[in-house]
């Protein structure tokens, strides 16, 4: 379980007004150098790190008198790789829902690794990191970009031992946070032809890292991996600039809000089955990308009908009986029979369950599958038989159901009724 020893714990220090330090416990993933991992996969060495988040805006309401400032060690140690950041601006949207997965017992996933970028050396300064935060239970998801501060050297400066970088005066790694990109929804769920909105947002800081923006949606899904939507804007002349490539028709992302909120966030029109998936989201600004993943599932509650409206029992011959459930996604539909005799005052699932036809996929996606029940002469008339299906898309399970008739006497007085007219007249005829 190699994944429980990479969550995260937390420690909260606090400063001052509405703002508080966060002590994360991360990962630093690097790509294994000579180590040549198994089946020529790339090899990734994981070493622990620590991550301080300065001033997390807090809530008013919120005490901050249980919590205990972050103390650097006394003795800077170059080999503990110690990462401060400032977190005031760009702010991290939500933040606050960490100070509290401690509590909660949630755990956080913080993940480090050094974002290199394209053309520059791995050891010239400024050094970048891309940062992830993941808390599963509260749909806490953000990527980083962490930029290392300059530090003035001189002969007492000491160097990160693994990351060759000059630490700080109590040791740590100071940086700044320049971009950002949150999703905070890790999986949305969306009716079959309804529409979705999937959430993506980016910050930077208040200089802009360059004018130019580009944001990408992405699917995946079984292993393959389609374009849904691209579009690129200048911060500084979205009419002019802005160029989208959809893809998927009915997809759009609003150029306005992008570049006036920092909102990339895409809508999808009238869902179809194939639009299920994994959504990445990447918004790219100069040379920095980062990304957000969000699943998207389509669903479809069925159509639930009995073959017959009434059954009205034939003296020898067992009748069959067939619950329709139609035109749903996903496939997993439970078809279930009950009967409640007149005697009886709680229904009973059948120990005969029909026979269940294979499902058929319909061109849209959407699966329709039946039961056939045989219903014996023997049933007691009064019965009502229920047909129960069970589906993710719905709530509670739909039933439909019909009660069970005697075979009906009034055609023996039909007949009966025949004859006595038949026998008047000719009774009459013969007079
Ligand atoms: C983007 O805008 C939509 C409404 O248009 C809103 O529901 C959503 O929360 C916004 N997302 C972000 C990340 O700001």
């Amino acid at each position: 379980m190699m994944i429980v020893i990479l969550f995260g714990y937390f420690l909260t220090g606090v400063c001052g007004d509405g703002v508080a330090d966060l002590v994360l416990s991360c990962t630093l993933v690097e790509e294994g150098v000579g180590l040549g991992g198994m089946g020529g996969g790339a090899a990734f060495t994981r070493t622990p790190a620590t991550l301080v988040l300065r001033d997390v805006a807090v809530a008013p309401d919120e005490s901050l008198e249980t919590l205990t400032p972050f103390v650097p060690p006394s003795i800077p140690d170059p080999d503990a790789i110690l990462l401060e950041a400032k977190v005031s601006s760009p702010e991290i949207p939500n933040a606050h829902v960490l100070l509290h997965a401690d509590c909660n017992e949630q755990e956080l996933m913080c993940e480090i690794s050094r974002y290199s970028l394209r053309g520059s050396q791995e050891s010239s300064e400024p050094a970048y990191f891309m940062v992830s935060l993941n808390v599963e239970e509260v749909e806490f998801s953000t990527a980083l970009i962490l930029r290392t501060l300059t530090v003035n050297k001189d002969q007492s400066t000491l160097m990160q031992k693994k990351l060759g970088l000059p630490l700080s005066q109590s040791g740590t790694l100071m940086t700044e946070v320049i971009f950002l990109v949150f999703s905070h929804i890790k999986s949305v769920t969306a009716p079959l032809r309804g529409d979705v909105l999937l959430n993506c947002g980016f910050k930077q800081q208040e200089i802009p890292l360059a004018q130019d923006v580009g944001v990408a949606w992405r699917l995946q899904h079984r292993g393959k991996g389609w374009k849904v939507l691209e579009m690129k804007t200048r911060l500084d002349d979205v009419e002019g600039s802005t160029v989208v490539h959809a893809e998927r028709r009915g997809s759009s992302v609003d150029a306005a809000q992008v570049v006036g909120e920092g909102n990339a966030s895409v809508t999808l029109t009238k869902l179809k089955v194939v639009d299920e998936g994994t959504y990445i989201c990447t918004v790219s600004i100069d040379l920095f990308h980062a990304q957000q993943v969000i699943h998207l599932n389509v669903i479809q509650p069925p159509h639930v009908s009995l073959s017959e409206e009434r059954l009205i029992l034939k003296s020898e011959s067992p009748q069959t009986l067939s619950c329709h459930c139609t035109k749903y996604y996903p496939l997993d539909a439970q078809i279930e029979w009950l009967s409640l005799s007149p005697t009886d005052t709680e229904p009973t699932v059948l120990p005969d369950q029909g026979s269940l036809s294979s499902h058929r996929q319909h061109g849209d996606g959407t699966y329709s599958l039946s039961s056939h029940l045989t219903v014996h002469s023997s049933v007691s008339p009064g019965t009502k038989i229920t047909c129960r299906v069970s589906h993710p898309a719905l709530d509670t399970p739909l039933s439909v159901s019909l009660v069970v008739e005697s075979p009906e006497p009034g055609s023996y007085w039909w007949v009966l009724g025949f004859l006595i007219i038949t026998g008047l007249f000719f009774y009459q005829v013969m007079r």
